[in-house]
């Protein structure tokens, strides 16, 4: 339980949105969150975790369009990934919400209320471009047309990738909806607005109180000396989002809930374990809140946010920790370069805690972008911590377990560098606290460079040879195991599952205090390996893989679906029972009564066959007449509800609209073998 001098602190990491999956960019951003927040945790702190889906807004509600299902439908099924992925890499959150819940509809209404009572609410007539096919507004992003200065086509919304210049998307020649194609009309519609010039002098102590990064509040000095702007805070119908409170048809920006998804997820957290959100969000609050978040989104929780929350009577977070992009091998994360690279295709080919080391070694507590460089990845793993820092276990251990049944010693053999390791303790804690993530991977690597050296000169393998000496031999390499265990006592915000496999063959907890004893006389277990190498060949792998998913959503099939188990295996002697067969769809029908059923008459070279497929909701009779398919031809007739089907057509998808008839390369001819 909590001492008084123990911190509370909460921790949030930016939500990510609900319509897709996430990629590593998202990961660094939640694993130097999490080490954080571990770290906070093993030093004897109270510290939580929340974090939830950015579940609102137009891009969710037309993705879940274009799949053909709701946009709860969407999120949710997001939701399973999302949580999936970060688990996978060992990021532990005390709650993961959604913005879509009835916590954020209750907290976006209070603190709106509470903004409007205090006339920091302002409403006025705005025109906008609007897609009269699609029946609604469209943001800057969704309208393409050629650029007024060099006249270039295609060019998106308020800016031209050709030749840099800026514009109000009405400026655009020949300005087309990317939605529909339609060309858009202005038309005008009453917004609301947060009245953020209210809030200079707030934000100008806020911004200069020495808690913010100095990148940060450079950069929101230089907004603040700009001069700040209303702003825009409502959407109009159709939307995906929360209505407004006595504005029928207009809804939350998407960027208004999402920051007080915090509260949301963590005010769901405190009513299942039973804690005091008060105590947390207060205005007067003693507790330490931190928003991790991307450099892109400053505006949002540098000005909007703590400004809102003054005005609604809650506290301001202690600090906002801006992180810079991620880039891989040395270029923005792109598709087209094959650098964009998603959580779940890296965890498919290797392990989470090289990357999270990886990132530990290259994060510090400023805004500038890390690059994943994949050859310096598996360099920087292998030679840290295979190299260095597991081998100082497996060839301690090697002597202990021979020589003295796995009892380490009685006595520290070198007092001097036992110290050095406890004190170096709290030199990474202070690095790890200022979010100096690399430095402390400096010092721990040198930490594990002096234990080799130390085992190197004392040549324990020679000593091993030499009568007498075998009480040397014990003694040098216990203190490596002792030196073992802070190494990875400090390296355990990092490697989580890496420190559980130490600790176990430790036979004793990881312990990091300035107190701390050295394990003596203790037994420790056989040593297992607990990390292998990392090789380039495995990470070219995973960028091919990646190509080739990028290249199948290109080509606008979905992925297959996740999760569905493979059947248990089968013999040959099964497969080839079956007679597959090309057949030619002859005649195709509707079936009376059935939704999902048409009737096929398949020709298979002189023989036909009548067929019951399910595959309704894909295909219209009429367009299947003709074509080409692969079937099971020595199917025993089935009687079926509707009548007697004679075989199987293949085909493959998810269901509803995506299901595939497999048909056979040109020149098949219908009666053929398929082999
Ligand atoms: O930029 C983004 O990905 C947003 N979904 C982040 C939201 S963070 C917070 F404010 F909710
Ligand atoms: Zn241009």
């Amino acid at each position: 339980m909590s001492t008084p001098s123990t911190r509370q602190i909460l921790v949030t990491s930016a939500l990510p949105y609900a319509n897709g999956s996430l990629h590593l960019g998202h990961l660094l951003e939640a694993i130097q969150t999490d080490i954080w927040v571990r770290f906070q945790n093993v030093r004897g702190n109270h510290c939580l975790y929340v974090c939830a889906d950015d579940a609102h807004g137009t891009a969710i509600m037309l993705k879940a369009e274009q799949l053909g299902i709701s946009p709860e439908q969407l999120i949710d099924q997001v939701r399973a990934e999302h949580l999936r992925d970060y688990g996978d890499f060992l990021v532990h959150f005390d709650n993961f919400h959604s913005t879509h819940s009835e916590e954020n509809r209750y907290f976006s209404e209070l603190i709106y209320r509470r903004l409007r009572e205090n006339g920091h609410i302002a409403s006025r007539d705005i025109q906008q471009l609007f897609d009269p096919e699609k029946q609604l507004f469209l943001a800057d992003r969704y309208i393409i047309g050629t650029c007024p200065r060099c006249k270039s086509e295609d060019q998106y919304g308020d800016n031209c990738e050709v030749c840099g210049a800026t514009y109000s998307p009405a400026e655009l020649i020949k300005p087309r909806s990317a939605l529909s194609g339609a060309t858009p009309v202005e038309k005008t519609s009453t917004h609301y607005f947060f009245t953020l010039p209210a809030f200079k002098n707030l934000l100008e102590q806020w911004v200069h109180g020495g808690q913010l990064q100095s990148q940060v509040s450079n950069k929101l000095n230089e907004w603040l000396e700009v001069g700040l702007q209303e702003w825009d805070i409502s959407r109009d119908a159709p939307y995906f989002g929360f209505e407004i409170p006595d504005a029928p048809g207009k809804y939350f920006y998407v960027w208004l809930d999402a920051p007080i998804g915090y509260m949301a997820s963590f005010q769901n957290y405190c009513e299942r374990e039973g804690v005091d959100f008060e105590r947390y969000w207060a205005r007067d609050s003693s507790a330490e809140l931190y928003h991790f978040i991307g450099k892109d989104i400053i505006n949002f929780h540098g000005l909007f946010w703590p400004a809102m929350l003054d005005s609604a009577g809650f506290r301001k977070p202690s600090s906002i920790f801006v992180h810079g992009f991620l880039t891989v091998n040395g270029t923005k994360m792109s598709k087209s370069r094959g650098t964009f690279i998603t959580a779940r295709t890296y965890l498919d080919h290797t392990r989470p805690e090289y990357l999270r080391y990886y990132f530990a070694a290259k994060l510090g507590n400023n805004v500038d972008d890390i690059d994943l460089n994949l050859e310096d990845f598996a360099q920087r793993v292998n030679s840290d911590l295979v190299g260095k820092v597991i081998n100082i276990a497996s060839r301690s251990a090697k002597f202990i377990t021979k020589g003295n049944d796995g009892m380490l010693s009685t006595s520290i053999a070198n007092t001097e560098l036992w110290q050095q390791a406890v004190t170096a303790g709290e030199l990474i804690a202070g690095h790890y606290e200022q979010r100096e993530f690399s430095r402390a991977m400096r010092e721990i690597i040198a930490l594990a460079d002096a234990t080799n050296e130390y085992f190197d000169s004392q040549q324990p393998w020679a000593l091993a040879k030499q009568p007498g000496r075998e009480q040397d031999v014990i003694d040098v390499c216990s203190l490596c195991i002792n030196l073992f265990k802070a190494i990875m006592s400090y390296l355990q915000p990092v490697l989580p599952e890496t420190a559980a496999s130490a600790a176990a063959f430790l036979n004793a907890p990881l312990d990091w205090s300035p107190t701390v004893q050295p394990l003596l006389n203790h037994r420790i277990e056989k040593f297992k390996p607990m990390m292998s190498r990392l090789d380039t060949d495995t990470l070219d792998k995973m960028v091919e893989s990646q190509r080739l998913a990028l290249e199948v959503e290109a080509s606008g099939h979905p992925k297959a679906s996740p999760g569905e188990p493979l059947a248990d295996e089968i013999e040959f002697e099964d497969f080839a029972r079956l007679d597959l067969r090309v057949a030619q769809i002859i005649a195709a029908e509707d079936v009376e009564g059935a939704d999902k059923l048409l009737r096929l008459t398949l020709d298979l070279g002189g023989e036909t066959r009548q067929v019951l497929a399910g595959i309704k909701s894909a295909y219209r009779a009429d367009e299947l007449v003709g074509r080409m398919t692969i079937m099971i031809a020595n199917l025993k007739p089935r009687k079926m509800r509707f009548g007697i089907s004679e075989g199987m057509v293949l085909a493959a998808g998810p269901g509803g609209k995506d299901i595939w008839l497999l048909s056979p390369d040109a020149g098949a001819v219908a009666g053929m073998r398929v082999k």
